[in-house]
């Protein structure tokens, strides 16, 4: 006897923050955030295979330093959908990972978005992109943003996302220092070393309430709050954005609370040559990849037939 078991494919990209203001504290112990959040070409692969069987997870992935059980925000999306739909199935789950970890990217937030898509297919589950961002929201602050890909301003804690267009495509060349910045530690680092929080400008003022933008107009606004507070510790990170400035990057930016910084480029054989003259310090990886176009993709795979007993 035969059974069939159904799989999807979703790829998972990376993030850069565009704009990254860190508000006021928090009664709940976190920030406020303000920032303009766009996806990136450099892409986590998952695919989840439903079972025959109701044991739950197996999640594998192809980097032996990603943890599989369930400190991984992938494991932690499977369980609350599966909670939250009151179902419980066996599960593989793999992720083809290629986003460096404790780099600023996203990456693991990205990775349980797209598991949750995944699900949301697989299982039939029907829910919007609301829904799906409500139970992302209480994995990780750049979860839902994900849900709403490629474009969007995110404030709150990460759960309230504005989606926008952002017209014309740039390269982007991203550069890992060789070593992680646990998010924490930076938004401590970060409130000790302010006196005060600084008020949004004009400006994001009226890009929160704008649906589409130029990269023109993003461009002279870039800024992180992280980049101040971690220069006394990180130089190398005010080095490297020189650097690509000194390429010819249209700006260049820490991403996230770090450690990776990017440079934008309009042009593919500038960025190409960035990488290799910023990327070539010893220690240091660099890549060059697009902005994203659309949201995560999620395609079927064809059914395989599997012997049962
Ligand atoms: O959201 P995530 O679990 O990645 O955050 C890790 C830590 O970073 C939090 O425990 C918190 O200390 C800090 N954080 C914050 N404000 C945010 C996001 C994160 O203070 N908006």
């Amino acid at each position: 006897m035969v059974t069939t078991n159904k799989a999807v494919r979703v790829f998972a990209p990376a993030k850069v923050n565009l704009i990254l203001r860190v508000l006021d504290r928090r009664p709940d112990g976190y920030h406020n955030l303000w920032s303009l959040m766009q996806t990136v070409e450099l892409v986590d692969e998952l695919q989840l295979r439903l079972r025959s069987d109701s044991g739950g997870l197996k999640l594998s992935c192809d980097e032996a330093t990603v943890p599989t059980d369930g400190r991984n925000l992938v494991a932690r999306a499977v369980a609350l959908v599966l909670e939250r739909a009151g179902l419980s199935v066996g599960l593989d789950v793999h992720i083809a990972k290629r986003i460096p970890m404790g780099g600023g990217l996203g990456g693991g937030s990205s990775d349980a978005a797209a598991a949750i898509i995944g699900l949301n297919r697989l299982l039939g589950l029907g829910w919007s992109a609301s829904e799906m961002a409500a139970v992302g929201q209480t994995i990780g602050s750049d979860v839902p943003f994900f849900l709403f890909a490629p474009c969007a301003v995110v404030r709150g804690r990460g759960e309230a996302v504005s989606p926008l267009g952002l017209t014309g495509k740039r390269w982007v060349v991203l550069v890992n220092p060789g070593f992680p910045i646990e998010t924490r530690w930076a938004y401590e680092r970060l409130a000790g070393s302010r006196k005060a929080v600084r008020p949004l400008s004009e400006a994001l003022g009226r890009i929160s309430v704008t649906s589409a933008l130029s990269w023109d107009n993003v461009i002279p606004l870039m800024e992180n709050d992280f980049e101040e507070a971690l220069a006394p510790t990180h130089g190398v990170l005010g080095s490297i954005k020189a650097e690509l400035m000194a390429q010819g990057a249209e700006a260049a930016l820490l991403s996230g609370s770090g450690a990776t910084v990017f440079g934008i480029f309009r042009d593919e054989d500038a960025a190409m040559c960035a990488q290799s003259v910023v990327g070539r310090v010893e220690g240091r990886r660099a890549s060059v990849c697009r902005t994203g176009s659309g949201p995560l993709s999620c395609s079927e795979e064809p059914s395989r037939p599997l012997p049962v007993g």
